[in-house]
């Protein structure tokens, strides 16, 4: 009996698969490479390299596992590329989770976690974002997700096949021991790159945005750790092992962080001058976006061990400082 994780070599798929062996459990990863790493696959897992939109190949998966379960996190997630390629997001991202559904169903498997994003709630009127704030993306990415919603709402109704979604804040820095981290290619995040700043192997920071509605000028947002994040994924399996219903929970902090105030918290962290100047704004960025994850607190009993700004930034910059260039695969 294991535990599927696909997107496993990614960076959350990653930290969540360690987290799992380290609770016993039996974990087979699957993920195509494209993004993710060799390396960063825990050696206890079994490793399947290749596409969730290849039928056949997932079904050989699940054929030769006794899968119970499946963590759901292989697919495209940056905004900006998807403003840009559209239909790269609905092909990976929707159908390649549509096969993943219609291979579970198939094979009897009916619990399913997955990621989700703040980005299915676009610019929106209230903050924090409950679970009950209307779902109104402004970019493909977001828009991509929420569809994934739509289709496991549905596949429940029809199938029986019970879900949760996790739809993510900002997620930030490494497990602690600098094993695992983050690693992109390009990197795209704000908190990588300021620490790529910090650490020489880029110049200067361009900060997106200085005009925005917020107290600085430039974009806020809610930032969570990635080990905080690999936990609530093992809190929804039980709550699916419980027997509960598919819900979806919002995973941030409730504290909002402007990418100044990331710049600041990066230059105490680090010691390092970390330059920057105010660039155009990035097309499809919300203004603002901070998480309520009261829903996951009580109904997950999610317990976030990172409450500090600097602590997050911390673990990422011991990350950044053992591996400088990254897994040094791509
Ligand atoms: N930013 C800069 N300069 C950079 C990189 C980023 O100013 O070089 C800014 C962005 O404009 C944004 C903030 O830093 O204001 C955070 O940007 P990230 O790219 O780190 O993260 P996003 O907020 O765009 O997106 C992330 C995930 C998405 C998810 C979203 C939800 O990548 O998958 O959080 O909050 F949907």
């Amino acid at each position: 009996m294991a535990i599927m994780v696909t997107g496993g070599a990614g960076y959350i798929g990653s930290h969540t698969t360690d987290r799992l062996i380290e609770q016993g459990q039996d974990v087979v990863v699957v993920d195509n490479l494209l993004t993710g790493h060799r390396a960063a696959v825990n050696a206890k897992s079994r490793f399947y390299e290749g596409d969730l939109r290849d039928r056949a190949f997932l079904n050989r998966v699940f054929d030769q596992e006794e899968i119970t379960g499946v963590v759901h996190f292989a697919a495209n997630s940056l905004v900006a590329e998807s403003m840009a390629q559209p239909l790269k997001y609905f092909d990976n991202n929707d159908y390649g989770f549509i096969v993943l559904l219609e291979t579970m169903i198939a094979h009897d498997v009916k619990q399913l976690v997955f990621s989700s994003t703040a980005a299915t709630f676009g610019e929106a009127k209230e903050m924090p974002i409950t679970e009950e704030t209307p779902q109104i993306p402004t970019n493909p990415y977001g828009e991509s997700k929420l569809v994934m919603e739509k289709f496991a709402h549905w596949a429940d109704v029809a199938n029986g096949l019970r879900w949760v979604a996790l739809r993510y804040f900002n997620v930030a820095g490494a497990k602690a021991d600098g094993s695992i981290g983050e690693d992109h290619h390009p990197e795209t995040h704000l908190i990588p790159i300021v620490l790529q700043v910090a650490s020489g192997k880029r110049a200067k920071l361009q900060i997106f945005g200085g005009d925005y509605p917020t107290p600085d000028g430039t974009n806020v947002r809610d930032y969570v750790h990635v080990m905080d994040l690999a936990d609530a994924h093992i809190l929804a399996l039980d709550y699916l092992q419980a027997g509960h219903e598919s819900n979806a929970f919002n995973l941030g902090s409730a504290t909002g962080f402007s990418n100044l105030e990331i710049v600041k918290a990066a230059r105490a962290v680090t010691g390092a001058p970390i330059p920057y100047e105010i660039a155009a704004r990035r097309p499809g960025d919300p203004s603002t976006l901070i998480a309520s994850s009261e829903k996951a607190r009580k109904v997950l009993h999610w317990a976030p061990k990172y409450d500090d700004i600097e602590k997050i930034i911390a673990t990422a910059w011991t990350w950044t400082q053992s591996h400088p260039e990254g897994y040094a695969d791509k």
